[in-house]
Parts: C-alpha cells; sequence; structure tokens
C-alpha cells in the first residue's frame, strides 16, 4: 500500500529525533527536495520546454549554459533561500557567492550545488541530476565569504543528488547510510525505495572517458590496460566498461550495482588539474559513496580530505568498488616511488611504464 511507504518528509523527521539533528537542517532539507521536484518537473517536460539547445554563455567553468542550467540554478535558489535556513550558497553557475535576499532570516548552513550536472545531455533526453552539499556556516558567521566555504568533504553535514532519468530519485545521505527516494509523480512525493545502498567491495565495471587516454598519468593507463586485457592480463577476469557522460547517473549506477568511476588527473590542459569539482561534485558523491561502504580518492588522498583553496577547484576523481580504488591508490604510489618498468603495451601499440600488478 503506498500511503504505508515512507516519504522523505517522514524519512528526514524520524532521522531528525533517532538521531538528535536539528530542526534547522530537516527543513533545509525539505526545502531541497521541493527546489528538486520543480526541476524534475522541468526537465521532464523535455524539448516541449522550448529550452533546448544553448544560450551563447559559458560559466565560471569555461562551459556552454543550457537554458535548464539556468532554470535548475534559478529554482534551487528560489526554493533555498527564504527559509532562515542558510547563511549562504555557492553553486556551479555562478563565479561569486549567493548571499541570503536581506528580506530573509539567516540560518546556520551553507548550501553548495549543482542545479544540473550532465547537462550536455539535455538535448539527447538522457539522465541528469542535481547535486547538493550542506555544511555548517562557522560559528558566529552570518554574512559568509568564500574562505567559509573551504571546508573539507568531511564537514558535509547532508549530501546527496537528484535523478532525472526514466524516474525522478533522490539519494541522500545524513551521516547514516544511504537511502535512496523515488518520486511518485501521482502524488508529488518522494517515496523510500532503496533503504540502505550499498556498494560490493569487488566489481567488474568501470567507467572513463577512454579519449583522454593519451592524457593519463601512467598508474590509470596501467589500470585501463589490465582492465581491457580482461581474462588474458594480469587481472585474471573480464571487465566492461561504460560511459554516460553524467556524473549523477554514474554514481547512481555504482550505488546500485557496483562499479568505478573515474575522472582522473590528466594533462589535457595543465591548468585543471581534474575535470570535476571538489565542493559541490566530488565531496558530495564522495561522501555518498563511503557512506555506502565504497571509497574515493584523488588517487593520491582520501577525496573527503581535500583541502579546498578555491570555490570552483577541479580535483581528480576516482570513487566506487573498495578494491578497485584502492588497487588504483596502490598504482599511484608504486608510480609515484618509482617503482614501474617500461613494458610493451599491445593494446595502445607503443611503450607504456608499468608491469605486472602492485
Ligand atoms: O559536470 C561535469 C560532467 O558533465 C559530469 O557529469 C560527467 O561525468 C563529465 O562532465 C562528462 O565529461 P566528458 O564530457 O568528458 O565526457
Amino acid at each position: 500500500m503506498p500511503y504505508r511507504r515512507t516519504t522523505l518528509s517522514r524519512y528526514i523527521i524520524e532521522e531528525q529525533r533517532r538521531l538528535d539533528r536539528g530542526a534547522e537542517l530537516i527543513a533545509l532539507v525539505n526545502d531541497i527536495q521541493t527546489a528538486c521536484k520543480y526541476v524534475a518537473n522541468a526537465v521532464a517536460k523535455g524539448a516541449l520546454t522550448g529550452a533546448q539547445g544553448g544560450t551563447g554563455q559559458v560559466n565560471v567553468q569555461g562551459e556552454e549554459v543550457r537554458p535548464l542550467d539556468l532554470i535548475a540554478n534559478d529554482i534551487v535558489l528560489g526554493s533555498c533561500e527564504w527559509g532562515g535556513h542558510l547563511a549562504g550558497m555557492a553553486s556551479e553557475e555562478m563565479e561569486a557567492l549567493h548571499p541570503i535576499p536581506p528580506q530573509h532570516p539567516r540560518g546556520r548552513f551553507l548550501l553548495v550545488f549543482d542545479p544540473l550536472d550532465g547537462s550536455s545531455n539535455l538535448d539527447i533526453n538522457m539522465t541528469v541530476g542535481t547535486i547538493f552539499s550542506v555544511l555548517r556556516a562557522p560559528e558566529g558567521v552570518a554574512e559568509p565569504k568564500v574562505e567559509h566555504f573551504l571546508q573539507p568533504g568531511t564537514q558535509q553535514v547532508c549530501a546527496g543528488y537528484a535523478l532525472y532519468g526514466p524516474s525522478a530519485m533522490m539519494v541522500l545521505t545524513l551521516g547514516n547510510g544511504v537511502h535512496g527516494f523515488t518520486l511518485d509523480p501521482a502524488i508529488g512525493a518522494y517515496l523510500l525505495t532503496h533503504p540502505n545502498l550499498t556498494i560490493p567491495a569487488d566489481t567488474q565495471e568501470f567507467a572513463v572517458n577512454a579519449s583522454n587516454q593519451r592524457f593519463w598519468e601512467p598508474p590509470v593507463r596501467r589500470y585501463v590496460e589490465e582492465c581491457v586485457a580482461g581474462r588474458s592480463g594480469v587481472r585474471g577476469k573480464d571487465f566492461n566498461m561504460r560511459w554516460i557522460a553524467s556524473m549523477v547517473a554514474e554514481v547512481h549506477r555504482i550505488l546500485m550495482r557496483g562499479g568505478l568511476f573515474m575522472y582522473p588527473r590528466d594533462t589535457k590542459d595543465p591548468a585543471k588539474p581534474g575535470r570535476l569539482r571538489l565542493l559541490y561534485e566530488a565531496n558530495p558523491m564522495a561522501w555518498l559513496v563511503e557512506q555506502a561502504g565504497g571509497a574515493a580518492s584523488t588517487g593520491r588522498e582520501r577525496l573527503l580530505d581535500v583541502q579546498p583553496i578555491a570555490l570552483h577547484q577541479r580535483v581528480p576523481v576516482i570513487l566506487g568498488s573498495r578494491n578497485e580504488v584502492e588497487r588504483l591508490d596502490r598504482y599511484h604510489a608504486a608510480y609515484d616511488r618509482g617503482e614501474d618498468q617500461p613494458f610493451f603495451s599491445p593494446l595502445f601499440k607503443e611503450r607504456s611504464l608499468y608491469f605486472g600488478a602492485a
């Protein structure tokens, strides 16, 4: 009976009682879910909105802005700024912080978000999502500045994403496991459908944009070559590869059935240490993955321990099934120690830098 199911609203209220979470955080999560329902509705209309194609603008990341990026950004700002729970907001779509308008009360939290991740998929009607992370504003700070947002991922108090796919979902953590809710459009509520998500430690599936192969560092090339070599290589088993080009969709797949996702450091643009943004993409996803028993790393450091130095900072991301992430960490460490040896790669028809399993 659907009315016996746990709604997201009920879940967060019960969490508040059980874990003694402040009512303010719970009310903020409620505002976030409202925002995501509005965005889900806008995305679901697809080409009917007449908002396909580009806007002719590029955002702070140098990426083309789609009309729905701006609509989603405005929805999140408008849904979350009035409630009195936030001291400030930051978005992928805005170079500067978004202060709380003076007519609204201030709260104790900071919200960082990517309003529409993977938006290059919009024109082809593929899965996109909203990613969010909630931090505490430092004590006594009512007008937060950028430096107050520069907190490592370990400081998050809530993180999650809304997925706009064949069905719309919200997946979140308050630090007590990862739970997935499916939007029932008939009643306009997210219902708990995927409690206590866990990521298996092992996997035979990986996701990476292989067109960047020539820009990767040797440990990543080694890992992918070994996966592609499959049963006949050092891994002794076949792997499958996926690439949706939408981080929300990739992380969702990993939370559903395991796998490895990476957008590693590359030399494509030496000014950028990675593709994905630390505060509103990597950190919330890393916390979700860790909460589900997986691991998330830059290859050289636990992602959640990275001390941010800029609001829109990029970072290498490797996350998913624990044993694969740890393998990549070992490969990076071996490479950094200079322990790799040259060998001939039959896959890429060139000399490569590594040899054997770590
Ligand atoms: O925001 C960045 C993003 O769209 C991610 O969602 C996705 O994983 C990645 O970029 C796709 O990158 P590429 O265009 O290189 O495939």
